[in-house]
């Protein structure tokens, strides 16, 4: 037994070994992924819609002290403040402490406000105006408690790896999806002055092994610029389009560049190529260096703090007051990161009576610390208990109705009548046991899954749970809410057994049931032997419908195609509406009109080898995307694998007929590549003088809060003295400007990529005998004469009806633009599109394995006609 034991430590430390090694070994030259230098940061406000912002803000900016200017970059330290992170402020010239606060769907550890369904429901939903609403009321809310920057929408991940702890967060597993959820949430939030905080660039797609820090470094996402263009940025390009005020940088590396200081990705890329004109923050704690940052094009380091949290150090704060004094970091860098921060606020009209935070994500108390990570800090109040609900638990159910997805319902099986005898199994359908919210950050599986876990979530107001509403509808329904199926349960034939099962998943900070964000131990399994108990009641009653709360795709296999398992709903994550969005279903008062927003396959290894997570415990991982663009449905058609359930599935109590396709051309793609670009406007311009020291010097008699980070130096002068000391800039590095680059023009990308092309028409009639919604998704299939090997398929569009009576028909619109039809061009590093359409089949269908009607630059017709 003890021989046995250390045999197994021996091989397991060996097996440690070799993978370190692995790590460690560099890869043979020419194939290691490198991110290259791109210097100097360009510079905000040559884009004439942010004009007006961009010259308030220089004209505050001119007043401001160094000591005013680097405040407003750094956090001042985490804890240190009501919001997950706050600047430092400018009073003096009327700029408050700006706070930033989770979550996307909703306003964390908060109080009086709503839980949101997540973004993976309102993917789900492929309804525009619910993903507007949504973020409409984000907004207000987040306004309404004195939020100045949201931390959402979350476009990446991507849901590249289907175990990935955070692909719930993000509207699906498809670059456009991702970009139309992710803008209009951009839109709505704006529209009500709160800044949206974009997230996070890129290439986080697995929890684990996600940070640097002093002991560990990060892995890399090593992604080819195509893969990149096509997939992975998509949804921030549309995400910067929308206006975007604040992009979030991820923790790890992108091709072995730590993000928050990888001067390609936020020089280049994002502020160059896609004309960015807000403002770059770190994820929290994610910022690894000063003078590299700054000089990558980091405009805010969130919380502030520098490698160990709490310590009161920082890479910022009075440090960058330091380098700007002694010359390392040029002063334009620091005007350019101010004047990016300020010309924000302003473009969403916070200098108009935005509220200041009047709530506390560190506690519900009315009273305390006002600085809970100094060990002695002044009190008051800290919570107003603020209402900020308004009426948006409306749009809330509605989302999470409308997400929910049909995906089998043999013999119509539902809806269910009232009086249907109903026995209800799955701890899933009722409440957490220990009491609502009692997991911080959602930190555990109990009850109805409503969201996944970390700071992604927010505390639930109320819960409606599935039980409840059940009850409030039948009283023909006994509950059996345990994991294990009770096997004193009686069954008659006019029984219809409902089981409610889920997988979660979440954050790498907390692990659940063995599962460090990732799904590691759960993989793609339901959760709490939920297959165990769906065979269990299948053996026992002859009708079985399970619904499913989910945050990704989860294996069926186990019993999927047992004779009584005759309805599976899809409900995703359906936030504090759980109960009444599902009755609203099972009970027909509306027909299910979600569609898959990922695939469901019938076997994890029907997934590229390249999508598992990777762990080991010494040396860098290297996450190299070698799938390309290959990732969820766009694998399975090239490996010609039939999942269970494809992309964009999802039945109805109902039946669409999809007709009369048209396709017309709107502007012509007379060119290979877009017109070019329009030049660059011109930006702030400031005396490029050193500031005086004596700026960075501590007031007089000044009060100060242990471990709070302030910008004053104690001794500016000795920094200033200090200024011929040489700093090992990066390679590459220069302050010349670099020519603009020809893919950009506006924000987002050259406008002209965004000319619609073509527009689609489908009429949809419902041929049923029920009411119902129907979704039409446009994909693309590109031409071979590109030169490029590109996914068969591609949504690039998607539009639903209004609720059709029977009989009834809408003619849905589907436009195309230039961008949609075109691929990267490594080369000409600009989008390519196919001359006149020339050759593009555009498909519009329920999913992307049921495609309805197809068109070409000629003609369209029904399916047939491509057969
Ligand atoms: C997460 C971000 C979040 C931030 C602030 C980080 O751990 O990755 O998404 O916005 O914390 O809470």
């Amino acid at each position: 037994m003890a021989v046995n034991l250390a045999y197994r430590l021996i091989l397991f430390s060996l097996v440690q070994w070799a993978l370190s090694l692995e790590a460690l070994t560099p890869r043979a030259s020419g194939t290691e992924a490198y991110s290259p230098p791109y210097y100097p940061a360009p510079k905000g406000g040559w884009l004439s819609n942010w004009a007006s912002a961009y010259q308030k803000a220089h004209t505050v900016v001119s007043k401001m002290t160094l000591v005013e200017k680097v405040n407003l970059t750094t956090g001042t330290g985490i804890f240190m403040g009501p919001c997950a992170g706050q600047t430092g402020s400018a009073p003096r010239v009327g700029i408050p402490s700006l706070c930033l606060h989770d979550s996307p769907l909703g306003i964390r550890n908060s109080d009086h406000n709503t839980a949101f369904p997540p973004g993976i429901t309102v993917g789900a939903t492929f309804d525009k105006d619910l993903m507007y609403e949504r973020g409409v009321a984000l907004g207000e809310e987040a306004r309404g408690k004195g939020i100045n920057v949201l931390l959402g929408p979350s476009v990446g991940s991507l849901g590249r790896k289907p175990r990935g702890g955070r692909n719930w967060e993000g509207f699906g597993a498809d670059p456009s999806l991702q970009a139309v959820g992710g803008s209009l949430t951009i839109k709505g939030m704006q529209s009500a002055g709160a800044i949206a905080s974009l997230k996070h660039l890129v290439g986080n797609e697995q929890e684990m092994h996600r940070m640097s820090s002093v002991i560990t470094q990060g892995y890399s996402s090593n992604i080819d610029d195509r893969t990149l263009h096509e997939l992975y940025l998509w949804p921030f390009a549309e995400g910067v389009r929308a206006g975007a005020g604040s992009v979030m940088m991820a923790y790890n590396d992108v091709n072995r560049s730590s993000c928050s200081q990888n001067s390609k990705l936020i020089n280049d890329i994002l502020k160059d190529e896609l004309g960015f004109q807000g403002f770059v923050v770190t994820d929290w704690l994610a910022h690894i260096g000063g003078v590299s940052s700054a000089l990558a094009g980091l405009d805010m380091s969130m919380p502030g703090d520098g490698a160990i949290p709490l310590f009161g150090t920082s890479y910022w704060a009075w440090e960058l007051s330091r380098s700007i004094l002694n010359g390392t970091i040029p002063v334009e860098r620091l005007n350019d990161m101010v004047t990016r921060i300020v010309a924000t606020w302003y473009k969403m009209g916070q200098d108009q009576d935005y509220p200041t935070p009047n709530f506390s994500g560190n506690t519900l108390d009315e009273t305390g610390p006002l600085y809970p990570g100094a060990l002695i800090s002044p009190t008051g109040v800290v919570n107003q208990y603020v209402d900020v609900q308004g009426n948006h638990s409306i749009t809330a159910r509605a989302i999470a109705r409308d997400g929910i997805t049909l995906l089998k319902n043999d013999g119509n099986i539902l809806p269910l009548r009232k009086n249907d005898s109903l026995k209800v199994f799955g701890s899933d359908a009722g409440p957490n046991p220990d009491g609502l919210n009692t997991c911080g950050d959602q930190g555990c599986n109990k009850g109805v899954l409503t969201m996944g876990w970390g700071s992604g979530t927010s505390r639930l107001p109320y819960l409606v749970t599935p039980q409840e509403a059940i009850a409030n509808i039948s009283s023909n329904v006994e509950f059996y809410l345990t994991d294990k199926f009770p096997s004193s349960v009686k069954s008659g034939p006019q029984d219809t057994a409902i089981v409610f099962i889920n997988a979660d998943s979440g954050e790498n900070y907390i692990t659940v049931e063995g599962n460090p964000g990732d799904r590691t131990t759960a993989g793609l399994h339901a959760w709490h032997n939920g297959d165990e108990l769906v065979k269990a009641a299948a053996e026992k009653f002859t009708k079985v419908v399970v619904v499913v709360h989910t945050v990704g795709p989860i294996l069926l296999e186990k019993w999927i195609d047992l004779d009584p398992v005759k309805a599976v709903l899809f409900a995703h994550l359906p936030g504090q509406e759980a109960g009444w969005s599902l009755t609203d279903i099972l009970f027909g008062d509306y027909s299910p009109s979600g569609h898959l927003p990922y695939t469901i396959p019938r076997s994890e290894s029907d997934y590229p080898e390249s999508v598992g997570l990777l762990s080991q415990p010494f040396g860098q991982i290297q996450d190299d995307f070698t799938e390309g663009l290959y990732i969820d449905y766009r694998h399975f058609l090239k490996a010609n694998i039939t999942p269970r359930y494809p992309f964009g599935h999802g039945l109805s109590y109902t039946t669409f007929n999809f007709s009369d396709p048209k396709l017309s051309t709107v502007t012509t793609l007379d060119t290979t590549y877009p017109a070019a670009r329009e030049p660059k406007g011109s930006t702030p311009t400031y005396p490029t003088t050193k500031p005086p020291a004596s700026e960075a010097a501590w007031p007089q008699n000044f009060n100060r809060i242990w471990r709070y980070l302030y910008p004053y130096l104690d001794k500016p002068e000795d920094a200033a003295a200090n200024s011929t000391k040489s700093y090992p800039y990066p390679d590459g590095y220069s302050t010349e400007p670099k020519p603009a680059p020809r893919a950009g023009g506006a924000e987002g990308g050259n406008s002209a990529l965004w000319d619609v092309a073509f527009s689609t028409q489908v009429k949809i009639t419902n041929t049923g005998s029920r009411e119902g919604r129907a979704v039409a998704q446009l994909y693309v299939e590109l031409p071979g004469s590109l030169g490029l090997d590109t996914p068969s398929r591609q949504l690039r569009q998607f539009e639903k009806t209004r609720i059709l009576k029977p009989g009834e028909s809408e003619v849905l619109t589907l436009e195309v633009t230039r961008k949609d039809l075109s691929v990267w061009d490594v080369v000409v590093q600009d989008w390519k599109a196919p001359v006149n359409g020339e050759g593009v089949k555009f498909w519009i269908g329920e999913s992307v394995a049921d495609l309805r009607v197809g068109c070409a630059v000629g003609g369209c017709s029904v399916l047939e006609y491509y057969d």
